[in-house]
């Protein structure tokens, strides 16, 4: 595994490998890299042939200092995680190559980013645009893979590229869980045994309402209602919004329908976490 910290190092390297005919597969991050991520890196190497991955925690994403502050970081770990998994190249920039300047561009989707995580987080999904349109510059990726946890940002990048006539496969992989069942987040190691034990509770919800629209329940408010109380039975947990949306537009559905999608984001002890289901007819 290569590790590069400036743009003209990463460029050598994409243009050497590209030379060479190799598909490139880009799996983008913040670091604190979990299984999650390494699951990325697991798609990618099934269809590319030169795997880049990036650690970058991008300021210009984040609502609050303190959040970016509190935002976990090893970068040690994260290259011995990196280096098991063979990648081909890390790009791990400092702030100032990525912002030698306070840009002056800024990027949005309106119709995608005035729904869930982007009405409570105003400019996070524009500076998430601005550094993957930034990153897929650089890498020059033939594909990029990103986890459906994040199912908005997915959605988002998807129609970047479509939009701008990028020349990527945006590919969603499916969220992964740990055995518990809560969503591997990096913000996870946040919590404390207690905290942990009431995010569980968001996952339980999910299914519990999942398997309500199962036996034939369709209203989304009742939906969410039970979703919201399961969640609310965790002292340490606060529901910033429960949503029931169409996969494809983000809009709230007014009756729940095979392949909509629940989201939500829960405060655990002041630890931000999402998570999603899909509405489907089996388990
Ligand atoms: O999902 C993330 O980790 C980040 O939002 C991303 C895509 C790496 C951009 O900073």
């Amino acid at each position: 595994m290569k590790v590069v910290k400036s743009k003209k190092a990463l460029k050598e390297e994409i243009h050497r490998a590209k030379k060479e005919g190799k598909i490139i597969g880009f799996v983008p991050t913040m670091g604190y890299l979990h299984e999650g991520h390494l699951s990325l890196i697991r798609e990618a190497k099934k269809e590319c042939d030169y795997i880049v991955v990036s650690i970058f925690v991008n300021p210009k994403q984040f609502n609050s200092e303190e959040d970016l502050k509190k935002y976990p970081r090893d970068f040690e770990r994260d290259q011995g995680l990196l280096r098991q998994e063979n990648i081909d190249l890390l790009f791990l920039p400092e702030i100032e190559e990525i912002y030698p300047e306070e840009p002056k561009i800024y990027l949005d989707i309106p119709s995608l980013t005035n729904k869930l995580c982007g009405i409570y987080r105003p400019g996070h999904f524009p500076g998430v645009l601005l550094v993957v349109l930034k990153l897929f510059h650089l890498v020059e990726p033939h594909k990029a893979y990103f986890g459906k946890k994040d199912y908005q940002q997915y959605l988002i990048i998807k129609q970047m590229v479509k939009d701008l006539d990028l020349d990527i496969d945006v590919i969603g992989c499916s969220l992964i869980r740990e055995e518990s069942g809560i969503a591997l987040s990096s913000r996870n190691a946040r919590l404390s045994p207690n905290g942990y034990s009431d995010a569980l509770l968001i996952y339980r919800a999910l299914n519990i309402a999942k398997k309500e629209w199962q036996k034939g329940e369709r209203n989304p408010e009742n939906l969410k209602e039970i979703i919201k109380d399961i969640v609310e039975t965790g002292a340490l947990n606060r529901v910033e919004y429960v949503e029931i949306v169409d996969p494809n537009t983000l809009e709230s559905v007014k009756e729940a329908k095979e392949g909509d999608l629940i989201a939500v984001a829960v405060y655990t002890e002041n630890v931000r976490l999402i998570d999603n289901i899909e509405l489907r007819g089996e388990s």
